[in-house]
């Protein structure tokens, strides 16, 4: 995929990514996921410096479960708003807490995550790990190719 940068450890990413991943690593304590076990953390950087993190939040009724992705997203719009988001991270792990598990951004974070970006006129720059591998994409548009938009719903 164009743009998307590997690498094998966290130590080899820039050290703002770092950080990033860092925090969202301290927010999947915030998670509320005791139906899946699996413990979301992501933590989004805006322009003026401002962090926000974000955490799944699960329910008994199971389709009301929201993603960490999208709880740093929405938390930001209110708190801060009009305040570009510059780059997200994301992590998970699985019950034990031990080792960190893949997390890269469903597809609805992705429909959401680009959206973001068409309001603020820029790319969002995402931090993910999967099959052990550490990855910076440089905007959400690049993961979902043919996103819905909100031209499709003008006349
Ligand atoms: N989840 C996230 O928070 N972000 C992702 O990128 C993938 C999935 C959450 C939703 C649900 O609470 C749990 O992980 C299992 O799908």
């Amino acid at each position: 995929m164009k743009g998307l940068t590997l690498f094998d450890h966290l130590e080899d990413l820039d050290s703002e990514s770092k950080y990033l991943v860092h925090k969202a690593k301290e927010a999947t304590h915030l998670s509320h996921a005791p139906y899946s076990k699996f413990h979301v953390g992501a933590a989004l950087l805006l322009e003026d410096g401002s962090l926000v993190m974000g955490a799944n939040q699960e329910n008994a009724s199971y389709p009301l479960c929201m993603c960490a992705e999208r709880v740093a997203l929405y938390s930001a719009a209110v708190q801060f708003p009009g305040k570009k988001i510059m780059k997200l991270a994301v992590v998970a792990h699985k019950k034990n807490h031990k080792e960190l598990s893949g997390a890269t951004a469903c597809g609805a974070c992705r429909q959401v995550l680009v959206e973001y970006e068409q309001r603020q006129k820029s790319p969002i720059e995402l931090v993910m790990m999967d099959e052990g591998k550490w990855m910076k994409c440089p905007s959400a548009a690049s993961l979902l190719p043919m996103s819905f938009h909100s031209s499709h719903l003008l006349d």
